[in-house]
């Protein structure tokens, strides 16, 4: 392989690969917003290499027989690695998403969680080999004083591996992520939360998608490194990108998906949402909400259609099947409370259904999301974008897009679930009503932000100042 100037390194990477029933392996665009973000970032790039982890039985079998050679069957070239399986399943479901991913999100429930003993420490080193096997991947191929760009917590310790192994690199590290307050970081052991934070600070910038998140990140920096760090921390924000979502808005599976879901709705008003189900993303209150507003504002009913679309995400943890198995029992009950022999109330998808999930924001006149925590969202910049209508915004203020969207959207705390059902039936009542020049402007800023950070520009920057920064 030819050495790299440019290298993208994350866990999950653009292709996922599975075994179908007749055993031949299929690949598929890989999932969640870091993928979809990046992919789009490096169609504007010349070159660059991006080297994921293996993450199944399939793609080890595929990345074994590459032999550290690109990916054949995909655009880009991707060097998957297998890592074996043992530690991959510590470092991924016991550190990465158990353990980083509910800090980062604040989502311990403090009682009985977290609990770090010896078979904690055991996926710990666990993470420690997973992070070490992708500084050696990188440092094989990356080329002299290439510019490296790691991503998320997966890899936290990877830039000051590759700042020890190789001081020439230029690297840049970014976290799709929110941050979490010193004192809420500071529930991990005392010295992986240092580790934690010296990895990162391997990097010569480190990107956040707002400022909020790039100030708690700055804190934890001070409070337990004694390092201000000011000098690399830099916000990147993250957008969708207006053509690409007009082009996917045109398409046909897109189209057809959406005639099929008009077919069902009629011309009811639609509240839209569209996750990973995800802990963070908060479905089982914004269900309740639902609820309430059904309950407490009886005009709605038969008037409106909630349609939920969940990705199935991360089915190895205990708390994602019991949340699933949760989101299920709560949408039957509201199914059995409402429905009349017209209408019903729910639309409730579990599913991998990219065409079809896309098709449901089209459709959408309200787009709910009421995460507890959420680094960006990428979801409400597409549900601005893709809607054929103006749609109204009931946005988490605990998202980096509240920051961006600000007050033309309506902002909940996603705790509240009143206070959610309350917005969501402001929202409705302002879909029926005539356009005016303030709410004229108002769609129109939403549609600029929603496409104000393009993917390419968002990945650009970030290089830019990695170059800035290295060269000082
Ligand atoms: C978020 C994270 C990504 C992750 C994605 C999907 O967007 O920031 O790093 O890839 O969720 O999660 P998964 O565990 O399925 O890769």
């Amino acid at each position: 392989v030819p050495k790299a100037d440019l290298v993208v390194v994350s866990n999950r990477g653009p292709v996922s690969i599975s075994v179908d029933d007749t055993g031949s392996e299929q690949m598929s665009r890989g999932g969640g917003g870091l993928v979809s973000g990046m992919q789009t970032a490096l169609e504007s790039v010349g070159s660059a290499v991006w080297v994921c982890a293996a993450m199944s039985d399939a793609e080890r079998a595929v990345a074994q027989r590459a032999a550290g050679q690109p990916l054949a069957g995909s655009d880009l070239d991707v060097i998957m690695l297998p890592i074996d399986e043992e530690t991959f399943e510590a470092a991924y479901n016991g550190v990465a998403n158990q353990t980083l991913w509910f800090t980062l999100h604040m989502l311990f429930d403090p009682i009985r969680q977290p609990l770090f003993d010896a078979e904690w420490r055991r996926q710990w080193e666990a993470y420690q080999r997973f992070n070490q096997a992708f500084a050696e991947a990188v440092d094989e191929l990356a080329a002299r004083s290439a510019i490296v760009m790691v991503q998320d917590y997966h890899l936290f310790l990877l830039p000051a591996l590759l700042r020890k192994r190789r001081p020439d690199l230029r690297i840049g590290f970014f976290t799709h992520t929110p941050w979490a307050p010193v004192d809420y970081f500071r529930i991990l052991p005392d010295d992986v939360a240092r580790d934690v934070v010296a990895g990162v600070l391997g990097a010569d910038v480190v990107g956040f998608h707002t400022q909020r998140w790039a100030e708690l990140f700055r804190r934890c920096a001070h409070a337990l490194l004694g390092d201000c760090a000011d000098d690399r921390i830099a916000v990147f924000g993250l957008t969708a990108d207006a053509e690409e979502m007009a082009e996917r808005r045109e398409a046909e599976d897109v189209r057809a998906a959406a005639s099929r879901l008009r077919d069902v709705i009629g011309d009811r008003l639609v509240i839209g949402r569209v996750d990973r189900i995800e802990l963070s993303k908060n479905v089982i209150r914004g269900l309740l909400a639902y609820r309430e507003l059904l309950r407490d504002r009886p005009q709605w009913r038969e008037r409106v259609v909630h349609v939920v679309f969940d990705n199935p995400s991360r089915e190895d943890i205990p708390e994602y099947v019991e949340y699933a198995a949760a989101v299920e029992r709560l949408a039957a009950e509201i199914q059995a409370e409402f429905s009349t022999p017209g209408w019903t109330p729910l639309l409730l998808s579990v599913q991998e259904d990219y065409p079809a999930a896309l098709a449901a924001l089209t459709l959408t006149d309200v787009v709910l999301i009421d995460s507890v925590r959420d680094g960006m969202n990428l979801v409400v910049f597409e549900a601005i974008l893709l809607a054929e209508g103006k749609p109204q915004v009931v946005l988490s203020r605990e998202t980096g897009a509240a920051d961006l969207l600000g007050d033309d959207a309506i902002v909940i705390n996603p705790y509240d679930v009143s206070q959610t059902a309350a917005a969501l039936d402001q929202a409705l009542s302002l879909v029926g009503q005539p356009e005016t020049p303030a709410t004229a402007a108002r769609a129109e800023r939403l549609r600029v932000a929603a496409a104000g950070r393009p993917p390419a520009r968002w990945f650009n920057d970030q290089v830019e100042r990695v170059r800035l920064v290295a060269q000082q």
